[in-house]
Formats: C-alpha cells, structure tokens, sequence
C-alpha cells in the first residue's frame, strides 16, 4: 500500500508552528514503528515538537497512537481493584518498593511495570536485582498469577506496550529532546494507559533532580497527564513531590533497598515515610478502598509480609544478605553549621559516577555502589565530620563522584545572637492535581 503521508511534509508542518492533523499523527507514529520514516526524521519531528509544542488534541491523539502501535493488557479479571503509581524519576526515589507492598495489603492489587535507570536517576528494576535471586522478566500469566496471590508485582515491561514509545524513547535519549513536555507526557502515559490500569497516581517531581527544574513546568507536565488519563477513562491524580533535595538517606541500589527495608519495618526516614504514605492514600483513594489506614499496614507488619511474599515470587531471596560495596570513602563536612541546601542532581550524579547507573543501556550497575547521606537540608553539621559517604567496587572511581558534589551543598555558619536558627523542614509535596 502506498503511504498516506511524507515525513518530509510531516517535520514541515511541525516546524512552521502548526497543529498536526490526526492523520498525520497516526501514519507519522505507524509509519516510524514499521522503520518507514527514518530515525533521523523521526528526531527532527521530536525537536520541533520540543520547540514547537503541541495541542490538547495532538498530544491525546499521538498517545493513542503510541498505545496502538503495541498490545493493551487487561486487570479486570482480578477479585481486587487495580492502581498503579508512576513517579517521573529522582534522586534516592525508592518509593515503589515500600508502596506496591504496603497498598497491596491494604486489598488492592498494585502492577508496578518498571524500567532500568538511564543516566542520574535509578531503576526501579536495578535495586530490586541487588536482592540475590530476584527476576525482573515475568511472563503475563505469571504476573497475572503473582497479582491475584500476592497482591504486588514489580517487573519489567515487555516490549509488546507502546513499542512505537520505546523506539522514540531511545532516540530522544540521544537528541536532546526527552524533556518535551509533551512528548513525556504522552510517552509515560501510553505505556500506562496500554497497561491497562483502573486508576492511576503520578508522582511529578520539580527541582534539580527531576526533569523538571520549577513548579510551573511541573504542574503543566502533570495536568498533560491527569487530562490524558482522564480522557482514556483511568481515574487519575497527580502529586508535585520535591526533588531539589534527595529522597531519604541513601542513593544507590542495595542501599535503597535497605532503606525501603527499614520503612517496611515502621522505621526509615521521615520524608520517605511521608510520601510513600501519602502516594498509598491517594491510590487507595483513586481504587475506592480510602476507608483503610496504610500507616496501620506498616505499624502491624503486613506490608512487610507482601514485601517478602512479593520478594519471594519472583525468586529473590529475602533472608540473604544485600550487596556491599569493596570501598569507602567518606567527604567531610568543610566547616560547621546548619546545611541549607543538598542538590538532588549532584548526588545522583555522583550515584551514577560510583557505578549506581549506568550511561549506555547495555551497561552494568554495580549493586553495591551509591551515596548515603549523613545530613540532610536542616541538620547541623560539624566542620571535619562526615558529610557523605561513597561507596563503589572501585576505589578509581572516587575522585570523579567527589567533583560532582563540589558547589553542591551550603552550610551556613552556627547561629549567632539574633540568628533564626535552622530552616524549617522542606515540604515534601508540593501540590495535588486532578
Ligand atoms: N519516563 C518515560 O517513560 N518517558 C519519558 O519521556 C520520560 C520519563
């Protein structure tokens, strides 16, 4: 059959400001599946679209075109209702793995299909595989089995959801055009929607370490998306949630797997303990169940058996001890103090630079390796003490991760006579949107 359109004429329309015609969408989206139009129109497209913009109606109809080029799944089989959370990714963001567990055995089942980590922000996927044993790749009728016995499934997604998102995805990884709002929304909201979700909780994180820097961008990022949701019929509502600062204590894999251990046991920090409660009332909320307490799930342990009921299912070993880094190295604090600020995007860097991450999809992740953080925006810290440590299997690897922390805190010198004393503790979230 002879295509419809040109890709040519597509970048054109795009480039000179106008809107794309729903036909234009769906034989551009297609005809770059099928390897008709060529990767680097298919770039050109999205940098136009990134400068460009588009529409309410050009962003609903490249989602559905997005979710057409693949399969959609389907929940309602299952005795229980279904919400899944999506966080557009941070430093130290851990949350699925207290959330899915904990919002599980408040009765609801929780799909959790979730990437690797490309760059500064980690992997769902790449923490979980720091517990010996655990497996990411799941066939449907395990995964549907795991849901309806265990409540929570954590694995990949396979590559039959929106591969038409996975192809642009990749390219605009390596083009400079990921943080088209448009082009995120609609990439995270096909693949969710392709899921096939009842409800759906979003997680929009602002500052350094997120994609994106300030809270308008943010709010228009997450409205994109609750209205996509809504417009498919999956109840949606979206969370702003801070990133300036890193989530918790630790950045890195096995140590973010420690610290969701130590929420799940009713312990962890304070700012992980609030979100992954907060995020659980709103799925709850979204999946009818809001009558159930999630603090309740944690203080009784029941969360902690889905951990290791989820754990176990897919091969992992609870009881077996997490990975460790071979080497240390810890950055002490330069002077005494209050510290003020701790740049979200530095550590993860430096996270990344220790072998947390990875910089090619093909490259390992070093279990053991990240951040773990002794103060955090409001501490006092005192001048020759800790500040942070690394950790890495390899010691070369230090030097590079300590540039990256350079410039990234500020400790203001101990209150003097007439001083107000330490900041008041950072909101966590930022604002809600439905
Ligand atoms: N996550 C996605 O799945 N897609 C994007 O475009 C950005 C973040």
């Amino acid at each position: 059959m002879p295509e419809t359109h040109d890709a040519v004429e597509v970048i054109v329309t795009k480039r000179n400001k106008a809107a794309l015609s729903d036909e234009q969408i769906d034989w551009v989206v297609d005809a770059y599946t099928r390897g008709v139009v060529a990767d680097e129109q298919m770039s050109a497209l999205a940098m136009a679209i990134l400068l460009n913009g588009m529409d309410r109606r050009e962003i609903s109809r490249w989602t559905t075109a997005m979710i057409a080029s693949g399969e959609r799944m389907d929940f309602t089989r299952l005795s229980r209702p279904t919400v899944d959370k999506h966080s557009t990714g941070g430093v130290g963001d851990k949350i699925t793995l207290p959330l899915a567990p904990l919002v599980a055995a408040c009765g609801v089942a929780v799909p959790q299909l979730s990437g690797r980590g490309l760059g500064h922000t980690g992997g769902t996927l790449d923490k979980l595989e720091s517990i010996p044993g655990w497996r990411a790749d799941l066939s449907y009728d395990e995964m549907m089995a795991q849901l309806e016995s265990v409540g929570a499934v954590v694995c990949a997604a396979g590559s039959t959801l929106a591969p038409a998102d996975k192809k642009l995805y990749a390219l605009r990884d390596v083009t400079g055009t990921v943080e088209a709002i448009a082009l995120i929304a609609s990439s995270i909201m096909s693949k969710k929607i392709a899921e096939g979700t009842a409800a759906l909780v979003l997680d929009v994180k602002v500052g350094s370490g997120a994609f994106m820097k300030n809270l308008d961008d943010a709010r228009e990022l997450a409205q994109t998306m609750v209205d996509l949701g809504r417009d498919a019929g999956v109840t949606t509502v979206a969370l702003l949630t801070d990133m300036a600062t890193p989530l918790g204590g630790t950045a890195g894999n096995a140590l973010e797997v420690q610290e969701s251990l130590d929420v799940l046991a009713g312990g962890g920090p304070d700012d992980v303990v609030e979100l992954t409660l907060a995020l659980a009332r709103e799925m709850l909320l979204a999946a009818g169940r809001e009558e159930v307490d999630p603090a309740d799930k944690l203080a009784d342990g029941s969360a902690m058996d889905v951990w290791r009921a989820m754990i176990t299912a897919q091969g992992g070993d609870v009881d077996a001890d997490l990975p460790t880094a071979r080497e240390r190295h810890q950055v002490l604090a330069p002077s005494s103090g209050v510290l003020t600020r701790l740049d979200a995007l530095a550590v993860g860097m430096a996270a990344w630079r220790l072998g947390a991450g990875r910089a090619r999809k093909e490259d390992p992740v070093q279990a053991g390796a990240g951040v773990v953080l002794h103060a955090k925006p409001g501490n006092t810290v005192k001048e020759g003490r800790p500040l942070v440590t690394l950790h890495s299997d390899d010691e070369r690897r230090f030097a590079r991760a300590e540039q990256s922390l350079e410039g990234a805190f500020d400790i203001e010198a101990p209150a003097g006579p007439g001083a107000t004393g330490a900041p008041a503790p950072r909101d966590v979230i930022l604002g809600r949107l439905t």
